[in-house]
């Protein structure tokens, strides 16, 4: 990866199986991101410690379920740097020492860990680790030097405080400041910028959003019959009770599927269905064909990569090691410009 072009990090804690709402929402992205930048992408288990320390003996399958899911939707190894963040212990030494230059009070007026405080109210998060949780992803950020970072609206804070956290420690220890431009000669991190998805959420089948604890979920993983029989139970236009009734799409949760997966043939099925011209069970038998056509080069994927005992850890090892070279150098020099010492010959030294 010695490219010239732009870096993009980017990170999901491993929650298990992935659904067509982080297919849509994110993944998608990543993937197709992977033409134009070079590509880091993380397992925040750490991250996920942060709620899940009483009890954490569900992540390592969820990491693999959630690995599995990158590589047959298409994440390519072999392009993109694939990793496991508590596998690069630097994340952990520059977060330590981010923390240094963060102020409490920006953690503490993050919406997100106001808003996490009252959601999760049943499992003690009023934590160091937890406050915290900002300075670690932006360190996962910084200690590649990302330029570019796909996430959700929902961190976009994250992303802010990673901004503060980097000018800080620019000003600092970047250089003389140049006069004109008010900014150091010699910054150590650049500013990341967000890069936000512009795919429209995705409800689940019941109309609800779409998520594992409403069991409203259609999963990458699941089968062709699976995924037919979820889209038979998805809601639709509310007033189209006969099959003689027109239909009105804007109203049709199996309306916006199509827009996403069914392609070039999706505006002809709005047109059908305003004339009634296609019954709702058609309709959705469509809407479970392109689903399944976009599943089946998945369902490949992921078969090839378990039938090659062992092929998932050794791509895994092989992505920590490509990330920890990359993580240490920014360490060097950071641990250069910060005055910490390499070795203890230091010690040799009248000061
Ligand atoms: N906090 C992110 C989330 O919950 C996951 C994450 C951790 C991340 N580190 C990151 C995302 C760095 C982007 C960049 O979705
Ligand atoms: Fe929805 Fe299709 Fe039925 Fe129209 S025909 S209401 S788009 S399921």
């Amino acid at each position: 990866m010695t490219t010239d072009r732009k870096k993009i990090l980017s990170g999901m804690r491993p929650t298990g199986r992935l659904h067509l709402g982080n297919y849509v929402g994110a993944l998608k992205t990543w993937v197709d991101l992977q033409d134009r930048y070079d590509c880091f992408f993380m397992v925040a288990d750490w991250h996920a410690m942060t709620s899940e320390y009483a009890d954490p003996s569900l992540l390592p399958g969820n990491m693999r379920d959630m690995l599995l899911d990158w590589f047959a939707a298409g994440i390519d190894p072999m392009r993109s740097v694939v990793f496991i963040q508590s596998l690069v212990k630097e994340h952990a030494e520059l977060s330590l020492l981010l923390g240094m230059f963060t102020p409490v009070s920006w953690l503490e007026r993050c919406p997100t860990y106001k808003d996490q405080i009252v959601q999760l109210a049943n499992k003690e998060i009023e934590t160091h680790g937890f406050l915290g949780y900002p300075v670690l992803q932006a360190a996962d950020i910084l200690i590649y030097k990302a330029d570019i970072v796909p996430v959700g609206e929902d961190q976009l804070a994250h992303l802010e405080i990673t901004r503060e956290i980097a000018r800080r420690v620019n000003f600092l220890h970047g250089g003389p400041i140049e006069q004109v431009t008010n900014r150091p000669l010699n910054p150590i991190f650049p500013e990341p910028e967000p890069w936000l998805s512009s795919t429209p959420k995705l409800f689940g089948f019941d109309g609800r959003k779409m998520s594992k604890s409403y069991n409203n979920a259609i999963y990458l993983t699941d089968s062709p019959d699976e995924v037919t029989r979820k889209t038979k139970q998805m809601i639709t236009d509310p007033a189209r009770v006969r099959r003689t009734d027109p239909g009105d799409p804007s109203k049709c949760n199996v309306f916006d599927y199509h827009q996403l997966f069914t392609h070039d043939k999706a505006e002809e099925m709005g047109v059908q269905c305003r004339k009634a011209g296609i019954g709702c069970i058609d309709c959705k038998k469509t809407l479970a064909n392109s689903i399944n056509n976009l599943f089946d080069p998945m369902r490949e994927r992921r078969a090839s990569l378990a039938d090659k005992p062992g092929a998932l850890e050794e791509i895994a090892e092989d992505g920590c090691a490509r990330a920890r070279a990359a993580a240490q150098n920014t360490m060097r020099i950071l641990r250069g410009r910060l005055s910490m010492p390499e070795g203890v010959s230091f010690l040799g030294k009248p000061s």
